[in-house]
């Protein structure tokens, strides 16, 4: 009997659905992704045919040797760069359909960046820097404060809200990029290496809020890391060797 079969009662057919754990749609769905930088003999393929799929909510470290292409992945999954050639969705939305004002609206709407390269602008103060997704976004002034207070509060820095960006701590930064990763409600959070400057205390401070993110707001957490403890606290764990993926913990538990 089919959960589609009309002698099965309203009721019971809205049960069986349930149960039925249907697999959901992957959040990202890569497929032989390829990625080379330079030209002639200076070419260098970085990524060399990546693929998987990511489930919404689940936590993915990225790990390997420096090097290997974590963050080149990162930046086609977070399409910051395209790949060279293969398939990237994202909800079931072909990425190459995503240009221009489209493809920044869906990067500013869907993802949060902890990612070094986007540091804070130190002579702005704090809270200019946390609510700049949302002033791209087109937001109006009293929301963003709004928001961006609440995101600061969060993290336990409004206090510092003032503040030029420059003058905090380390940890303090990195929290404060975290902010700016939340104020648009991302429904996935990309980390490149989110405690790697930071000392250990303070480094399980900022994992335990990404981990909370996770688990308690559902947000999809992707994070490269050479910690072998925040990897250990991942879902899964995709290891990466010279561009490909030579180990993905979720293969070996669905093998
Ligand atoms: N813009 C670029 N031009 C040329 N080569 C590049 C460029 N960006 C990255 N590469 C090369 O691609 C390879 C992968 O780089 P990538 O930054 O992805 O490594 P990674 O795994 O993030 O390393 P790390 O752990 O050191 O951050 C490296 O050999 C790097 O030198
Ligand atoms: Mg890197």
């Amino acid at each position: 009997m089919t959960p589609s079969d009309s002698s099965v009662s309203p009721v019971l057919r809205s049960a069986t659905r349930t149960i039925t754990t249907e697999p959901a749609r992957p959040i990202i769905s890569a497929r032989d992704l390829r990625k080379s930088y330079g030209k002639g003999q200076n070419r260098f393929e970085a990524l060399k045919g990546v693929s998987f799929d990511i489930r919404e909510g689940e936590s993915v470290a990225i790990i390997g040797k420096s090097g290997s292409g974590k963050s080149t992945l990162m930046h086609v999954l977070a399409l910051l760069d395209a790949p060279d050639t293969g398939d990237l969705e994202l909800e079931g939305v072909d990425t190459r359909t995503l240009r221009g004002a489209k493809l920044n609206r869906t990067r500013n709407k869907t993802f949060g960046f902890v990612f070094q390269q986007f540091f804070l602008t130190g002579s702005n103060s704090v809270l200019e820097n946390v609510v700049l997704p949302m002033k791209i976004a087109g937001i109006g002034r009293a929301e963003r404060k709004r928001r961006g207070i609440a995101a600061l509060e969060q993290l336990e820095l409004a206090d510092k809200a003032r503040n030029k960006a420059v003058n905090l701590s380390g940890g303090q930064k990195q929290r404060a990029v975290i902010a700016r990763a939340l104020v648009n409600n991302p429904r996935i959070i990309f980390a490149d290496e989110p405690t790697g400057n930071l000392d250990t205390n303070t480094g399980a401070v900022v994992e335990d809020i990404l981990f909370t993110l996770n688990r308690e707001h559902g947000i999809t957490l992707i994070v490269v890391t050479h910690d072998e403890d925040l990897a250990a606290r991942c879902d899964r764990r995709i290891h990466i060797r010279d561009g490909r993926i030579v180990d993905d913990s979720a293969e070996e538990l669905a093998a």
